[in-house]
C-alpha cells in the first residue's frame, strides 16, 4: 500500500517507475484537431527585457513550472534564455530533465526540492535544487561531495508552505555550514504581494533580511538573493535581491494594474476551427443537460474544445468566444471534448473558420484575465489547464 504525503521511503521501484510515461512525446498530427494554444515568444522576451529593467536590471529566473504555465516548457525556456534570462525555475525533477531533453543549458532550478535519493540524478543533469526544510541536511552533506549540485536555501518568511522557519534556522547552522560549499542562494516567497495592503509583505522582507544576516554571522553568504514573484517586481518589493523570480508576468499576464503600465503583453490565444455549423429552430436545446434553449432561430456552431483540454466547463453560458471581430456567447454546458457557440441567422460561418477562445488582448472579454474574473479564480489556472494535446504553434 502507498501511503500518502512527501516524503515517501516505501513505494516500490516499479511504482516509481511509472512516473516516467508522462514523458513519452503525445501523437500529433498535421489534419489533426482543429485546436491550437498560439504563443508569441516575442512578447515573452519582451515582457521579459520590461520586467528587468524596472527592476534595476536584476538578474531573472524565469518560472516555467506547470509546461511553463501550459504555454509549453522547453520553448518558452529557449525564448527566456535567448533573450537574457539568468535561468528557468521548474517545480519537480521531471520538470527539469524536460528541459534538459529539450537541449535547454542554462541554469535550472528545482523549487520544489528533492529527496536525497535524487541528487545524483539532479547532478548528472547540472540542476539545482531548493533545500525546502531541515529534514535531509545531512544526508545532502554525505552525497554532494561525490555529486554536486547548486542549492538555494528556501525560508519559510511567512508563506507557510516550504522552506526553513526561522526558528528553525539556529538549529540547523551546523549543518548548513557543512553544505555551506553548495549553497549558491537564499530564497523565499510572498504570499500577499498582490495585496495593497504591503504590511505583511514588508514583514516577510524583514524576516529575510534577519535570516540572511544569521546565516552571515555563521559563515554563509550565498551570491544570490532572490524573494520577488511578478507582483513583487511590479510592486517593487525587492530591496537587497540579486535575482528575480516572476512567473504569469513573463506570460504577459497581471492582475495588477502596474502589469498593464509597464506594457506587459499577454503571450498566448487560444484558436479552435469550428468543427460544425448547423441552423437550428427556436426551442432547440444544446448540449448536456439542455441548459441551453434557442430563443429564436440561430445558429450553433461546435468547436473541438472541451474541459479535457482546459477548457473551464462552468464557462458553459457565460464564456464568449471572439469571431470575426465580434464575441458570441458560449451556450449550453461545456462537455469534455466539445463547446458550443450562438450566432445569429445571418453571420457569415462555415466550418474551419477559426475562433478565439482565449483572446492575447487584455481587454477583450474572452481574455484570460477577465474570463478568470469571470469564474472568480486566477489566470495561473486557466493557463496551467492547458492539455499537453493541445497543439502549440510558436512565433518568433
Ligand atoms: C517558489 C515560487 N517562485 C516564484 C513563482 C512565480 O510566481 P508568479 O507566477 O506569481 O510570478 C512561483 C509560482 O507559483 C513559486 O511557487
Amino acid at each position: 500500500m502507498r501511503s500518502a504525503g512527501w516524503p515517501n521511503r516505501d513505494w516500490p521501484n516499479d511504482e516509481r517507475q511509472v512516473n516516467e510515461q508522462h514523458l513519452e512525446p503525445l501523437i500529433r498530427h498535421p489534419e489533426g484537431r482543429a485546436l491550437r494554444a498560439e504563443v508569441d515568444l516575442g512578447r515573452i522576451g519582451r515582457n521579459l527585457e520590461r520586467i528587468r529593467a524596472a527592476a534595476g536590471g536584476r538578474e531573472v529566473w524565469g518560472v516555467v513550472k506547470a509546461n511553463a504555465y501550459g504555454h509549453g516548457a522547453v520553448p518558452v525556456s529557449r525564448a527566456l534564455a535567448a533573450a537574457g534570462a539568468h535561468g528557468l525555475a521548474v517545480s519537480s525533477l521531471e520538470e527539469g530533465l524536460e528541459l534538459r531533453r529539450g537541449g535547454i543549458t542554462a541554469p535550472v532550478l528545482v523549487l520544489g526540492g528533492l529527496r536525497p535519493e535524487a541528487l545524483p540524478a539532479a547532478s548528472s543533469e547540472g540542476l539545482s535544487i531548493a533545500v525546502v526544510g531541515p529534514e535531509h541536511l545531512a544526508e545532502y552533506a554525505r552525497i554532494l561531495p561525490d555529486h554536486p549540485v547548486q542549492l538555494h536555501l528556501k525560508l519559510d518568511t511567512g508563506m507557510g508552505r516550504f522552506g526553513l522557519l526561522p526558528s528553525e534556522l539556529g538549529d540547523c547552522l551546523v549543518a548548513l555550514r557543512l553544505l555551506a560549499p553548495w549553497i549558491k542562494g537564499v530564497m523565499g516567497h510572498f504570499a500577499t504581494a498582490d495585496d495593497p495592503d504591503q504590511g505583511f509583505a514588508l514583514r516577510q522582507r524583514r524576516v529575510f533580511e534577519g535570516c540572511i544576516a544569521q546565516l552571515a554571522d555563521a559563515g554563509i553568504q550565498p551570491s544570490q538573493r532572490h524573494h520577488g514573484n511578478s507582483d513583487a517586481c511590479l510592486r517593487n518589493l525587492l530591496d537587497q535581491d540579486t535575482h528575480l523570480r516572476p512567473g504569469l508576468a513573463l506570460f504577459g499576464l497581471t492582475t495588477l494594474p502596474e502589469g498593464r503600465q509597464l506594457g506587459l503583453e499577454p503571450a498566448l490565444a487560444l484558436v479552435a476551427e469550428v468543427a460544425r455549423v448547423k441552423t437550428v429552430p427556436a426551442g432547440t436545446t444544446v448540449g448536456y443537460g439542455r441548459t441551453f434553449v434557442a430563443p429564436q432561430p440561430m445558429q450553433i456552431a461546435t468547436l473541438a474544445c472541451g474541459y479535457a483540454d482546459g477548457y473551464r466547463r462552468d464557462l458553459g453560458n457565460r464564456g464568449v468566444v471572439g469571431f470575426a471581430g465580434q464575441t458570441f456567447p458560449v451556450v449550453g454546458r461545456v462537455s469534455m471534448d466539445y463547446l458550443t457557440v450562438a450566432l445569429p441567422l445571418g453571420a457569415q460561418v462555415a466550418p474551419g473558420d477559426p475562433m478565439t477562445l482565449f483572446s492575447a488582448d487584455p481587454t477583450a472579454p474572452h481574455s484570460i484575465e477577465r474570463l478568470s474574473q469571470v469564474l472568480a479564480t486566477i489566470p495561473y489556472e486557466l493557463t496551467c489547464a492547458l492539455h499537453r494535446r493541445i497543439s502549440r504553434r510558436y512565433f518568433p
